[in-house]
Formats: C-alpha cells, sequence, structure tokens
C-alpha cells in the first residue's frame, strides 16, 4: 500500500473532542454527505471524521486492502474513546460488515447498506429500481441482496462509475468530464422506468445537479444518509447513548417507531457539561484540497480540519492481532 507522502502537507496539531463520540470515517471527502445529515440528526453528539483521502478510491480495491484500512480507522477511532463506528463507506458496509464488527466486537459498528436498502425500499412504487454505487459495491451485490429480501420481485438496474469518487475528490464537478461522465451512467437507465435512483456511494450526492439533468423528473434520487441518521439515532436511543436532546425525526418507518420525537438529555450530569456538539475532520491527504473538496458534500465548508499521518493509525492495523489475522485469513480465502 502507499506511504500517502509523508510529510507532504503539513497541519497544526489536532485534539480530539471529548469522549465518548462517535467515530465517522470514509476513503476520504465522501462521508461528509453523511456526517451533514448526522449534526442535523443528533447535533448534541460529538464526532470524529477520518477521511482516508490517501487511500481513494476504496472502490476498486481488493477486500484484503480494506480490510487492513477500514480494520485500522476503527480501531484507531475505538482507541480514542469511539462509542460506535458509522461506516460511511458503502463500499467496506457491502464487502466487509461482518468481519469489521466482528474485529470491534463488542462496540457497535453501523452499516449505511443497510440505511440504502431501507431507503430505496420506502421509495420505490414500482419496484424498478436503479442503483449506482462503485465497482467493489457493486460486485458484492449487497444493495441487491438487501432489497430483494423486502421486494423479491423487484426489478433492478445495478451500474459500477468508477469515474465518479476521483472527480469528486479532486472537487471536479463542475466540468465537462463529470457531465459526460453522469450522462453515460444515465444512459444505462433509459428505457427501464426506474422511479427511485439509489446513490449507493457516499460520494454521489455532490453530483445530483448533473443526475437531475438526464433522468425524468418523477424520478427520486436517494440519498441515504438521512435515513441512516435516524436509523442510528433510534439504535443510540434504545441503548440509552445518546448524548443530549435530538429534534423530531422525519421518517415513519415503523422500524424506526419507539423513538420520542424530541428525547430528554439521558444523563443530569452530561446536562450539566459543555461537552455537546464538538467535531474535528481528520485527512490522511492534503488538508486544504478535503475543505475544497469537502464543502460540496457538507454544504458548507468543513472546519476544523487537520491532517493526521497514517503511520499513526496504521499502528491500529488489524494484521497486529490475533483476531484481525484470523479474520484476514477468511477473507482471503
Ligand atoms: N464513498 C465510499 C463509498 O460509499 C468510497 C468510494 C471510493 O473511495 O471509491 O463507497
Amino acid at each position: 500500500m502507499t506511504s500517502c507522502g509523508a510529510n507532504r502537507f503539513f497541519s497544526a496539531e489536532y485534539s480530539l473532542p471529548p469522549k465518548p463520540f462517535l467515530g465517522v470515517f470514509d476513503s476520504g471527502v465522501g462521508g461528509l454527505s453523511v456526517l451533514a445529515r448526522f449534526l442535523d440528526r443528533l447535533p448534541g453528539e460529538n464526532y470524529v471524521y477520518v477521511g482516508d483521502s490517501c487511500h481513494a478510491p476504496y472502490g476498486d480495491r481488493t477486500p484484503a486492502e480494506l480490510f487492513e484500512l477500514g480494520g485500522s480507522i476503527s480501531l484507531w477511532l475505538k482507541d480514542k474513546g469511539a462509542k460506535a463506528i458509522v461506516l460511511a463507506c458503502n463500499t467496506i458496509s457491502s464487502t466487509l460488515i461482518a468481519e469489521i464488527r466482528s474485529l470491534l466486537a463488542p462496540l457497535p459498528v453501523y452499516s449505511i447498506l443497510e440505511a440504502g436498502v431501507m431507503a430505496a425500499v420506502l421509495s420505490t412504487k414500482s419496484q424498478k429500481i436503479g442503483i449506482i454505487a462503485t465497482a467493489t459495491t457493486t460486485n458484492s451485490q449487497s444493495f441487491a441482496k438487501g432489497i430483494r429480501d423486502h421486494l423479491p420481485e423487484a426489478e433492478l438496474t445495478s451500474v459500477a462509475c468508477p469515474a465518479f469518487v476521483p472527480l469528486v475528490e479532486k472537487g471536479l464537478v463542475a466540468t465537462q468530464e463529470a457531465a459526460k461522465a453522469v450522462e453515460e451512467i444515465c444512459s444505462h437507465f433509459s428505457g427501464k422506468n426506474i422511479d427511485t435512483l439509489l446513490l449507493g456511494c457516499t460520494h454521489y450526492p455532490a453530483l445530483i445537479p448533473l443526475f437531475r439533468k438526464h433522468l425524468h423528473e418523477d424520478v427520486m434520487i436517494v440519498d441515504p444518509a438521512e435515513y441512516y441518521a435516524e436509523m442510528v439515532a433510534a439504535d443510540l436511543y434504545q441503548a440509552q447513548s445518546l448524548h443530549g436532546k435530538i429534534p423530531a425525526a422525519n421518517y415513519s418507518d415503523s422500524d424506526l417507531s419507539g423513538l420520542d420525537s424530541y428525547s430528554e438529555v439521558l444523563s443530569p450530569a452530561n446536562a450539566q457539561s459543555s461537552d455537546f456538539g464538538k467535531r474535528i475532520f481528520l485527512t490522511t491527504g492534503d488538508h486544504e484540497q478535503f475543505k475544497e473538496s469537502g464543502a460540496l458534500l457538507f454544504g458548507r465548508v468543513p472546519d476544523p480540519v487537520f491532517r493526521i499521518d497514517y503511520s499513526e493509525i496504521k499502528v491500529f492495523s488489524p494484521l497486529s492481532t490475533a483476531r484481525g489475522l484470523a479474520l484476514a485469513k477468511q477473507i482471503t480465502k
């Protein structure tokens, strides 16, 4: 794996928000589209976001590489005080969720893939659904399997989009290249009469305006992030692990009922503290580029952003533990 250009970029020393926090990660800026919705839904939580920009894109990496990268970041977040891992990467969620959960147990690990499946199922009326994702996610067929568990007759059209992530990482969404790439992908849906297009990669919301130009106005473009935030909010609520008040729910899915529309601060001690709603963004790549491209997904410039040298994370490689090595063996079998 690459050395990630150690010392190429410099940023000030970071300090993490108070524990416990939610640890959120993705290959780069993509997961910021997820974090933005979490901040709407769970504004009292503290967050540490890791964008592994120096290893992006994840979408054409092998499961063994993804296990090492995703496992290292997850274990690093756990060590630093995460109370749960929020996977903001469909590629890892679709291929390695069982292994990452086993590696991190008993720490909860949330899967965006499960949210994407439910968001698409709730959106479609015709059961004709388009799914766009990275090559690894598409090949795993995890979305297709998940959707068919709920809608066995669903007509699904899955398309891999390897060109998108590098464009979004570089902030090149308002370019001819991006417009052409989106047009090409949309051509796969012509004549399919889809009523829902599921964005199966967290980088893709940056391209929604381009998709709108090529899809029929009745097609719902589904970004699972809002449903995901609701799903995690419901789970944290049930586990009595919420940190602060949360606003009213947007989803009326029965699976998520039981979540009061406005929960109380659970611990009186928490109510006294100001340790709420703190966040930090860390990137293993160029933090200036991260800010620029990240704004496209986050809705504003993410702040504060710091660079973390990947060597700091690599120390937590799952391959240096017996459990991780056993899991890695199963993956490469
Ligand atoms: N944004 C991630 C996903 O949802 C990773 C994309 C990539 O790095 O290829 O799959």
